[in-house]
């Protein structure tokens, strides 16, 4: 019997003193905890409410390459003198290396192409529909080696170079 409540009392000490020492261990323990570090849980915060515009309904790259070159109409005003020399700037960035300076298509880089980059000032250029001018920068020409622009160039500096190509055939 003594021998019993003997064994009985070293468990207890020895569960209590585990008990003891991992409890001080926990408390002690140096690194953070998992459920100390902030966290959001399901539903604490209302799910932010997106910014009207972040999906396009209308306009796109997508919408301009499905569009037919006739119906795909500039949303700038391409005769104002503002998208002109816009338009102008972009031009000397984007595509002087190629069409050259004068717009004859005799820029250095374009030389090495077949066919050559196209004379901006010719009636081949300006008799183009301003949608087809502007698919053409934007995604190539079809069999042709003009480069697809669309990612480097955002559409209204697109269409601002419209409307310089354009201004071209005024002079
Ligand atoms: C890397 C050289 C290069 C760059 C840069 C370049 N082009 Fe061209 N472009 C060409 C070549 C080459 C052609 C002839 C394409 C063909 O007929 O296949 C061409 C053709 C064209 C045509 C004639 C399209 C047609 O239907 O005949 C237009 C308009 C044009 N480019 C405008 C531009 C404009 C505007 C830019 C700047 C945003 C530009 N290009 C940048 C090389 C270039």
């Amino acid at each position: 019997m003594k021998g019993l409540s003997l064994f009985i009392a070293v468990i207890v000490v020895v569960l209590v003193g585990h008990y003891v020492v991992l409890t001080y261990f926990d408390d002690h323990f140096k690194y953070g905890r998992m459920w100390e570090t902030p966290a959001i849980r399901p539903h604490e915060v209302p799910i932010p409410v997106m910014t009207s515009g972040i999906v396009p309904f209308a306009g796109g790259d997508a919408i301009h390459a499905a569009m037919r070159a006739e119906d795909l109409q500039s949303p700038l005003d391409l005769t104002a003198s503002e998208n002109i020399d816009s338009g102008k700037k972009s031009y000397f960035t984007y595509c002087a290396q190629c069409h050259g300076k004068n717009h004859d298509g005799n820029g250095t880089v374009g030389q090495s192409f077949s066919p050559l980059p196209a004379d901006l000032r010719s009636s081949k250029v300006q008799e183009q529909y301003e949608g087809r001018l502007f698919k053409g920068i934007s995604f190539g020409i079809p069999n042709g080696r003009q480069p697809p622009l669309a990612t480097t160039i955002n559409p209204t500096d697109r269409w601002r170079i419209v409307a310089y190509v354009k201004s071209l055939g005024l002079r």
